[in-house]
């Protein structure tokens, strides 16, 4: 359990109970991938405080089956649950392909936002021929999840969905760019583009694969839009604290966040830098168990 305040002094007055509206919204992933998702999350919403629990303990979830990635992710939501949030972001796909039903069965009364609706919207925003390919971990493939939410908006698009487990390790270890990195890439996109009509759109249906853009943007036909979740997850989570009235006022102090990784302070916090796209310090990240 992590003591994320410090308890108030014997001889103070109670402190005010804290409004709801400035409680900090939990997000979570496997490591840093969802460092992604927050980071367009702080900049659509700056003045909100996040907390942010990467489970580097257990990486990768991609691999892992459908239950065990359940059981990580409901003790992921229970710790953050339990520091106090108001809205929870599943910033992993492979997570909230398994997981976000029974999260929302478990907390009914808290927003709750995947990635992966959002993902699908932001792929057929971008899309002209209706011919997507994705590209996620193995559990997000196996669970057909963008499958389905793409043909929830949309049924005569066209998906199709290839495995790319290895760029989860490449960008952990921010091996972003290079010989090996487009080596690889070129292995595992083999002939996703040479149907004919060949997908127009490429979804990275991992919050991991953002930080490979430039390599892939490489490795693809000119045409080809990539896209990823992070800014309409972002969207996403805004409208949903403005529907439920829990966005706090500008008015209140600044946002503010906290790192929480169930392994290995250090590394995350120099990869965790990258996909944040800022300096964070070991000293600003706390190893917690879950
Ligand atoms: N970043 C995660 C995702 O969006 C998972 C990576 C992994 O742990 O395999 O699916």
């Amino acid at each position: 359990m992590v003591t994320l305040h410090a308890s108030p002094p014997v001889s103070a007055a109670p402190e005010p109970t804290v409004a709801t509206c400035d409680l900090p919204i939990g997000v979570f992933d496997s490591g840093v991938g969802g460092l992604t998702v927050l980071r367009a999350l702080r900049e659509t919403l700056p003045h909100e405080s996040f907390i942010y629990l990467g489970d580097t303990a257990r990486l990768p979830y991609g691999t892992k089956s459908p239950e065990s990635v359940v059981r990580y992710a409901t003790q992921c939501a229970a710790t953050l649950v339990a520091s106090g949030i108001k809205a929870l972001v599943i910033a992993c796909n492979t997570a909230a392909s398994a997981a976000l039903p029974a999260l929302q069965a478990r907390y009914p009364l808290l927003p709750i936002v995947g990635v992966v609706e959002p993902g699908a919207a932001a792929a057929l925003a971008a899309t002209r021929s209706q011919r997507i390919a994705v590209i996620a971990t193995e559990g997000t493939v196996r669970a057909g999840a963008y499958r389905r939410a793409i043909a929830r908006l949309n049924p005569q698009a066209v998906v199709t969905e290839t495995p790319c487990q290895v760029f989860v390790a490449l960008a952990e270890e921010g091996w972003t760019q290079g010989p090996i990195v487009d080596l690889i890439i070129r292995q595992y996109l083999q002939g996703v583009f040479s149907e004919d009509p060949a997908p127009d759109t490429l979804l990275l249906g991992c919050t991991h694969f953002p930080v490979l853009s430039a390599a892939l943007r490489a490795a693809l036909p000119d045409p080809v839009a990539i896209v990823d979740s992070a800014q309409t997850t972002a969207l996403a989570v805004a409208s949903r604290l403005q529907l439920e009235d829990l966005l706090k006022s500008p008015s209140r102090p600044a946002g503010v966040v906290q790192f929480l990784a169930t392994d290995g302070a250090a590394r995350f916090a120099r990869v965790g830098s990258i996909f944040l796209g800022a300096p964070l310090l070991e000293a600003a990240v706390a190893v917690v168990d879950v």
